[in-house]
């Protein structure tokens, strides 16, 4: 048994032999930043001070391009050979949040776009109701014991109702099912609330919001939590889609602009052929995000999406002066188990 300290607060606690920093933090109640639980998306990327830790479940990806000398650790995925110091992020306000599993019910199901489905999913009768944090995402267990994460929505509804937006990913077993074959008054099993990519409250900063496609889930939960607490911080959303018909809620997006303070919505769109004629911005999101704003030193910038936008971001925002500690995302990549394959290279698929 090592013990881990962190640095800033000092706060440490113990890692079970085989088990990651990360998990050993959430069963002492610390939270530490993350999304994908697979070593991809970087976003619980910490300091390693002191101590040494090994990588024997997926290769630590998101490190490459890391110079050695940054010491840089994964916390999903490192697993500790001798006590640990560490420089990370703690995502206090998710710390009170109970996580459990709970049996809901599929209470409405709707056509978004043409290959994204909005489900509403409601507590089984007798079931207490989710708490969660804007911004923060679910597990849908399947039977045999394999995950999909989808990000919720809505923030928290008096009577329990939880809200997803579903793209159907070609050859996905778990999204085609939803597409094609879940009914109403399904039942479903969901693990929740997961994931650190919340409302940061600590900060007078202006906002950037960046979105990918069914990235608009999350974004729209933080900024309808915004808007709610009537911040004056202002606050830029960009949503990036191929086609206007993905940007599926565009109108209650260019509505916000009249219930905020301080609110401009940019829709961005990457195919020419669909933004000709469409009078929307056409390009990648990020680029819209850099050409609106090439010095990001002084923003808080959120951003939900697609693997590769997420890259992006990442890198060239960091470039643009924005503070690592200020960037907060979620990736919206392959499940757990599905990226462990991928990354054990017992499935081949394109683009990893
Ligand atoms: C933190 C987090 C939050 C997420 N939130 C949302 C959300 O709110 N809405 C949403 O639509 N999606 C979201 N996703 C992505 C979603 O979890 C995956 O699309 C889903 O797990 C696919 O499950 P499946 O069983 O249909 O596909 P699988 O059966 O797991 O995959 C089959 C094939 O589909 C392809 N595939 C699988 N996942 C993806 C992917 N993400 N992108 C491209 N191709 C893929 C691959 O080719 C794969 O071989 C989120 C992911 C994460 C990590
Ligand atoms: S790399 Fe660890 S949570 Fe994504």
């Amino acid at each position: 048994m090592f013990t881990v300290t962190l640095q800033s607060s000092d706060r440490h606690f113990p890692v079970a032999p085989g088990e990651s920093v990360l998990e050993a933090a959430q069963r002492a109640g610390i939270a530490l930043p993350y999304s994908c639980r697979a070593g991809v998306c970087g976003s619980c990327k910490a300091s390693l001070l002191s101590g040494h830790c090994v990588y024997p479940r997926n290769p630590p990806v998101a490190l490459s391009g890391t110079a050695p000398s940054q010491h840089a650790i994964l916390l999903c995925q490192a697993v500790p050979t001798e006590d640990l110091l560490i420089e990370a992020r703690e995502v206090t306000s998710v710390e009170d949040i109970i996580r459990r599993q709970l049996d809901v019910v599929v209470t409405r199901k709707w056509k978004l776009a043409p290959d994204v489905v909005g489900l509403q999913l409601q507590p089984a009768a007798g079931k207490a109701r989710l708490q969660w944090l804007p911004g923060q995402y679910l597990d849908v267990l399947l039977d045999d014991g394999r995950r999909r994460p989808f990000s919720i929505a809505n923030h928290p509804q008096a009577d329990g109702a939880i809200e997803l937006h579903v793209r159907h990913v070609a050859g996905g077993g778990f999204t085609s099912w939803v597409n094609d074959g879940l009914q109403l008054g399904d039942a479903l099993r969901i693990e929740g609330p997961l994931g650190t990519f919340v409302p940061r409250e600590d900060s007078e900063r202006p906002m950037i919001f960046m979105a990918g496609g069914t990235g608009f889930a999350p974004v729209k939960a933080i900024v309808e939590h915004f808007i709610a607490l009537g911040t004056r911080r202002p606050m830029h959303v960009y949503w990036g889609a191929r086609s206007a018909a993905d940007l599926y809620l565009r109108e209650m997006a260019e509505a916000w602009s009249r219930q905020a303070h301080d609110l401009r919505f940019q829709a961005v769109l990457s195919d020419p052929e669909q933004a000709a004629g469409s009078g929307l911005r056409m390009g990648l999101v990020h680029e819209a995000v850099l050409e609106d704003q090439p010095d990001l030193s002084g923003l808080d910038v959120y951003m939900s999406g697609p693997p590769a936008m997420i890259d992006a971001g990442r890198k060239l925002f960091i470039d643009a002066g924005l503070s690592e500690s200020r960037l907060y995302y979620d990736s919206f990549d392959y499940a757990p188990d599905v990226l462990a394959q991928i990354l054990s290279g017992r499935a081949g698929i394109a683009g990893l």
